[in-house]
């Protein structure tokens, strides 16, 4: 008899703290701290004064004026010095991850006269369900162990197995391979290869020789049978995302790019300065062969810059870009990402696409919101690349490209 009260009334409370939970207010992104005024430099206003308002326009005039201010005075240029590429699949196993996906292991080897340089890209293709599959290209700035191809090693920075059941693609490279990630006066990875002597200021820095790493890594998929090389995302953490943002911004091949926890030099405003964020100068200083060396002069200058972040993403419309940002990652600025995110929308409209739409808030601390072409996501935690992530980058990606008939 007892019994039969205590059900219900366990039922009952179990209901109500539902809904209290799901009444429970949302917790949303702090306000700004003091911060001095700040003008941005306007996405459509072409150098000459002029202001785009076609896609033709964006695409023949200002387009390529801001891709060039950002390799003169932000990431740097490639050299032109000729090398040779050979790609060769090293090892391949068909039955990888329990059955559920083929592994191919390849390696990429540049050489010049002088010398030679080899990168390794792992990719796992999904057995399973429509062929080929849109891919995902991890920038590893991590140790190896985080895009372990035997699997014996699993890590959220690279959920492979969740991502191949889903139906996606998983390939990674490590970017030490391209360049090792450290200030050693640019001799080693691929700028003892190509690099000319004697550098020029705006001559490309690390953040630059990986994106380009980026790019290598597409030459091989979109020769992949199994991978749809016209939806291949690129995707880092931090650097990483960086990286992946520059990398798309200089080859309109990626279909998309992902910058997750991006920051300073990635999708943050430059020109938001406040205590507790990482600034223009401060990145220099840390990190002096991230950037060319152009990008020194805007220490502390930041409002002199001839373009900001949001310009960066706008560089890639109407290809699709998702940021990212963690509570507690005030170093990268959550609010100057989300601006910049929403700021990129005038290029998108110009390709009849919405972006994050007309003055978004900003979403509550695990929302997410998936655009036109645009999302942004806010989750809770620290700075780091975690499995909630990358599902938020899964679904935009399965709205953009429409998957109805994933697995
Ligand atoms: C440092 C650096 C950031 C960078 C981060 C990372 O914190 O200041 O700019 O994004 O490292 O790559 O994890």
């Amino acid at each position: 008899m007892r019994l039969f009260i205590f059900i219900p009334c366990l039922m009952a409370l179990a209901a109500s703290l539902v809904t209290a939970a799901e009444n429970a207010p949302k917790k949303v992104f702090p306000p700004d701290p003091p911060m001095p005024e700040y003008t941005l430099p306007e996405v459509l206003k072409a150098r000459a004064g002029t202001t785009i308002t076609t896609a033709k326009e964006w695409e023949t005039a200002r387009r390529p004026e801001l891709l060039e201010l950002f390799r003169q005075h932000v990431y740097g240029r490639v050299p032109a010095t000729p090398y040779q590429t050979t790609m060769r699949v090293v090892n391949e196993n068909p039955r990888a991850m329990g059955g559920a996906a083929t592994l191919r292991e390849i390696d990429l080897t540049f050489s010049t006269a002088k010398t030679s340089l080899v990168m390794r890209l792992t990719l796992f293709v999904p057995n399973q369900g429509p062929k080929p599959a849109p891919a995902f290209l991890l920038v590893c700035n991590r140790g190896l162990t985080n895009i372990d191809p035997t699997r014996q090693q699993r890590s959220d920075f690279w959920p492979a197995e969740e991502g191949v059941a889903r139906g996606y693609a998983m390939a990674a490279f490590y970017n030490g391979d391209i360049d090792p990630d450290r200030h050693d006066g640019f001799t080693n990875g691929i700028h003892g290869l190509l690099d000319v002597s004697p550098r020029a200021p705006d001559a490309w820095g690390t953040l630059a020789a990986w994106a380009w790493g980026a790019s290598r890594c597409l030459d091989y998929l979109t020769t992949d049978k199994d991978v749809a090389g016209d939806k291949v995302a690129v995707i880092g953490h931090s650097r990483g995302g960086k990286t992946a943002l520059w990398a798309a911004a200089e080859d309109p091949r990626f279909a998309m790019a992902i910058a997750n926890d991006s920051g300073c030099g990635g999708d943050a405003l430059s020109r938001r300065i406040f205590k507790g964020r990482e600034s223009v100068s401060i990145i220099n200083k840390s990190f002096p062969h991230w950037f060319c060396e152009n990008f020194k002069a805007f220490n502390e200058r930041e409002q002199d810059l001839p373009v900001d972040q949001h310009m960066l993403l706008a560089l890639i419309a109407p290809r699709a870009v998702a940021t990212g940002s963690a509570e507690g990652d005030i170093w990268a600025d959550p609010r100057g990402q989300f601006l910049s995110a929403t700021l990129a929308r005038p290029v998108y409209q110009l390709y009849g696409k919405g972006g994050l739409g007309k003055e978004p808030a900003m979403p509550a601390i695990g929302e997410a919101l998936h655009g036109e072409g645009l999302h942004y996501h806010i989750r809770e935690g620290k700075h780091n690349l975690t499995l909630g992530d990358w599902q938020s980058y899964w679904d935009f990606a399965d709205q953009t490209w429409q998957r109805k008939n994933k697995p």
